[in-house]
This record gives C-alpha cells, structure tokens and sequence, in this order.
C-alpha cells in the first residue's frame, strides 16, 4: 500500500505548481534575520503538515475556475495562520510533540511559543494586506477571531461532561471548521463577487473542516503518536470532553458516569486513555462519533455536486474521503 504522504500528493496534483509557489512564499516570508526566531522557523518547518487548507484554497479555485495568480499567496497566509493556530495550541494542551518533532513550547518554553505563535500571525496578516483585494485579509481576520473564541469556550467548558452535541459542535465548528470555510470561500471568491458559489465552497469547506475535527477526537483516542505524528491522549488529559467521550458518558450507568469523571479527574493518572477504555464502553462512542463525520462529508459532497467535472472536483471529493480514512 503506498504511504498517505504519497496518496495526499496525487489528490493535490492538480494545483502542484500553486503548492510549490505558496511553499517558495511561505519560505520567503518567514525569514527572518533574529537568529533565535530563525532556528524555531527552521524548526517549525523541519515537517510540513498536511498542507491541506492551503491545497483547498487552490483547489477550490481550480474547481470554479477562479484561478488568479494570487491565489498561492492567499494558501500561504492561510497555512502561516493554521501554523499560528498550531502552536498556540500546543501550549494550550501541553503537547510534547507535533509534525514528528518537539512543539515549540516543549523544545524552548511557553512565553516562546506564545511569541511565535504572535509572530507567524503578524507574518500572515502582513502578506495578506499586500493582495490587491481586502476579501482574503476580511475573511481571514474574522476567521482568526472565531477560532480564538473556539479555543476560549473550549478551555471554559473543560470537564463539561453534561455539554450537548450542539455545544461539541460549536466549539469544534469554531475552531476547526471556520479555517476550512475560509480557505474553500476565499478560492472560490477571491478577489471578490461571485457570492453564490463562495457561500457554496464555504459549506463544502465548513462540513468538511467539522468532520476533520471529529476525527482528529477519535485518533486522540484510537490512535498512537507514532502514525499521527503529534501527542495523542491530550484531550483526556486536559479535560476536553470530546464528541466519542460525550456520547458514551450520555449513555452510561450513574457507576460508569463516575468511573469517567475519575479517569479524567484523579490526579497523577498515566495513560488516561486506557483507563477510560476499561471503565467505559468507549468504542461505540467512537463509532458514533465517526458516524456523524460520515453524515458531514456525504453533506460536503452534496455542495460541490453541481460543480462541473474536473480533476480540481475529482480532488476535492477525494480529500473529502480522505479525511473520513485518515490515520494522521
Ligand atoms: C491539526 O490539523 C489541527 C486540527 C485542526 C485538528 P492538521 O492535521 O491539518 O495539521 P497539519 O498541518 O497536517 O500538521
Ligand atoms: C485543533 O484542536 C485546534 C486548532 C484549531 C489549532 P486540537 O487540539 O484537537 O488539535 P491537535 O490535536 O492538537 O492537532
Ligand atoms: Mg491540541
Ligand atoms: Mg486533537
């Protein structure tokens, strides 16, 4: 079977040279002259993530025939703010590693990862001010703001263990979903009109990004850091009461219900995930979880059904699969 490195560079081959110019871009724009900023960019960019976001903003505009030669710089400021997000985030959760190296607070500390985190930001939003339309800074700005209120809810709701799917959903919505409206939006839009089919991507990109973050809940749970490349267990950790997690606790016996609440509560625990595991029937909760990622990315399909055909069409449909397949 070939590895999903190689599977993700066939579903992004219709906008390659758009990927090598947003990556020459993001080169360029993140060098620095600080010699201790430049060793943590080098570092950051040691593994390129996925890059999906930045594939979806070129994707999306293949696929509506929208392509302008602005379009890789627009898919590097939105992979710089999806870096940000990436770092800030790792201090957040107390990550220990990311992209199969050291995250930035582990490595150095987490008053640095703040500031490169506030660093890759200002990088991102520089650039996007010198596109000739405002739409990418507007759509980006906004986008930067729900994910920060994403990430706040969800450090105020931890150990909620009575929250609602809608609650989950917003939260994971916010912080996840938004990224990928934007950047199926801003292809298809960019540099400005064409309301309908941004509305259109924008769905495609809000479900899809919805479903990718369900996912990612399940492998924090299934899943071993050596295939996701990143800490896993965090979230039980940290108290972050996930889609799977929610499910089963809803479902479960009043003796079950406490047995969770200690797992995630009693201090020193190791391997938390496993202890959840043998108080709980966590499977099906993640087979729930997994179920509803499924409906998400029928729903995505649905959006770009009316596109015409085309290899950019054919590639969004197979990341759309993708996302549901995905091991990392
Ligand atoms: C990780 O996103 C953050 C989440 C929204 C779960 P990715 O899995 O796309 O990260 P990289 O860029 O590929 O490392
Ligand atoms: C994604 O949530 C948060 C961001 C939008 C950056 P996670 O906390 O689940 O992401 P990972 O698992 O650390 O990549
Ligand atoms: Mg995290
Ligand atoms: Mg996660």
């Amino acid at each position: 079977m070939s590895s999903p490195s190689v599977q993700l560079q066939e579903l992004i081959a219709p906008v390659a040279d758009g990927i090598k110019r947003m990556r020459e871009t993001i080169a360029h724009e993140l060098s620095e002259q600080s010699p201790a900023v430049r060793e943590m960019v080098e570092h950051v960019g040691r593994f390129q993530g996925k890059q999906l976001r930045a594939a979806l903003v070129l994707l999306s505009g293949e696929a509506t025939s929208n392509t302008t030669d602005e379009h890789p710089t627009i898919a590097a400021v939105v992979e710089m703010i999806h870096l940000a997000t990436l770092v800030h985030d790792d201090v957040l959760d107390g990550a220990e590693v990311r992209r199969r190296v050291a995250c930035v607070n582990h490595r150095w500390d987490n008053q640095t990862a703040v500031l490169l985190g506030d660093f890759l930001y200002a990088r991102a939003f520089a650039v996007s001010t010198d596109l000739s339309s405002r739409l990418c800074s507007r759509v980006l700005s906004e986008a930067t703001r729900r994910i920060c209120a994403g990430e706040i809810e969800q450090a105020a709701g931890r150990y909620d263990f009575e929250a609602t799917q809608t609650r989950y959903e917003w939260i994971a919505g916010a912080k996840t979903a938004t990224l990928y409206a934007a950047a199926c939006e801003l292809g298809a839009r960019y540099p400005g009109g064409r309301d309908e089919l941004g509305a259109k991507m924008r769905q495609f990109g809000w479900d899809l990004g919805l479903a990718f973050q369900i996912i990612d809940d399940c492998l924090d749970l299934t899943a071993t850091e050596a295939e996701v490349g990143k800490s896993v267990g965090t979230d039980v950790e940290d108290g972050k009461v996930t889609l799977p997690v929610l499910w089963t606790y809803s479902r479960a016996s009043e003796a079950e219900r406490a047995a969770i609440r200690d797992v995630y509560t009693t201090p020193g625990l190791t391997d938390r995930v496993s202890h959840l595991r043998r108080v709980c029937k966590l499977d099906a909760g993640v087979e729930f979880a997994r179920k509803r990622a499924d409906d998400l990315i029928a729903s995505a399909l649905e959006s770009v059904r009316t596109l015409p055909p085309s290899p950019a069409r054919r590639s969004l449909e197979n990341i759309a699969s993708f996302v549901l397949a995905r091991s990392w």
